[in-house]
């Protein structure tokens, strides 16, 4: 079966002052889903939102929200973005002792369910619970912070990870998040992401919004294409 790639511009990176502008600027470019990066501090050296913004960006699009929860014991808060609007959320296998429970109730609660893994931890960490999760989130930077550079490294792991699923006769899809954009964006195609996050990139690109995820959609479009054809 051929993927099915989506952009998720993250707003991490665009006006929060403006927030439901920026995500319809977005949305007209051709957004599949909104990325929305929540950080406690603890688990990552930054700050971000919680719950109830989240709740007033589902008033402000239709599109899936895809909550990325950068935080300690995310088991005790899951429940709280449910609440909210959350369509998607990924928890940490670094930061979930319970993950399996974790997964287990987004489940129970008709959420697409991700298990999103540092640059510094092993796909070996991820066997017991690749078939509870609907998708992998391979961070492709060390999280905390937009507009950091792609740690290359992250191409292989990508590569692993889809014979890892592919031999063990699954639909998990891959997603990626951390210095991604257009000039690097094929070769991750071709490594196997299916999901792609792009905050400055859309956000703080030259171009205006739509443009700029215009722009990584037909890169997405092209690499469809071709797949198509072989
Ligand atoms: C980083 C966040 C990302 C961030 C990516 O920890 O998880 O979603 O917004 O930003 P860029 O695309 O600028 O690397
Ligand atoms: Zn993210």
């Amino acid at each position: 079966m051929q993927p099915m790639i989506e952009i998720a511009p993250s707003i991490l990176s665009a006006d929060f002052a403006r927030l439901g502008h920026e995500i319809e600027k977005a949305q007209n470019g051709g957004a599949d889903i909104i990325h929305v990066d929540v950080m406690d501090g603890h688990f990552v050296p930054n700050i971000t939102i919680g719950p109830p913004v989240v709740a007033s960006i589902r008033k402000a699009t239709n599109l899936p929200l895809d909550v990325h929860l950068m935080i300690d014991d995310p088991g005790r808060y899951v429940e709280d973005f449910v609440r909210a609007g959350a369509n998607w959320i990924s928890v940490h296998v670094e930061a979930d002792v319970h993950l399996d429970r974790t997964l287990r109730y987004l489940k129970e609660n008709g959420i697409k369910t991700g298990v999103a893994i540092n640059p510094g931890t092993s796909l070996a960490s991820l066997q017991e619970i690749l078939q509870l999760a609907d998708f992998i989130l391979i961070m492709t930077v060390n999280p905390g912070f937009g507009g950091q550079k792609f740690i290359p490294s992250s191409l292989d792991k990508i590569r692993k990870l889809r014979e890892i699923i592919a031999s063990n006769g699954l639909k998990t899809r891959i997603e990626i998040d951390g210095g991604i954009g257009p000039e690097n964006l094929k070769e991750l195609l071709v490594a196997g992401a299916e999901i792609i996050v792009a905050g400055s990139a859309v956000f703080k690109s030259a171009m205006d919004v739509s443009e700029a995820v215009k722009e990584l959609k037909g890169i997405a479009g092209q690499h469809m294409r071709e797949l198509r054809m072989h």
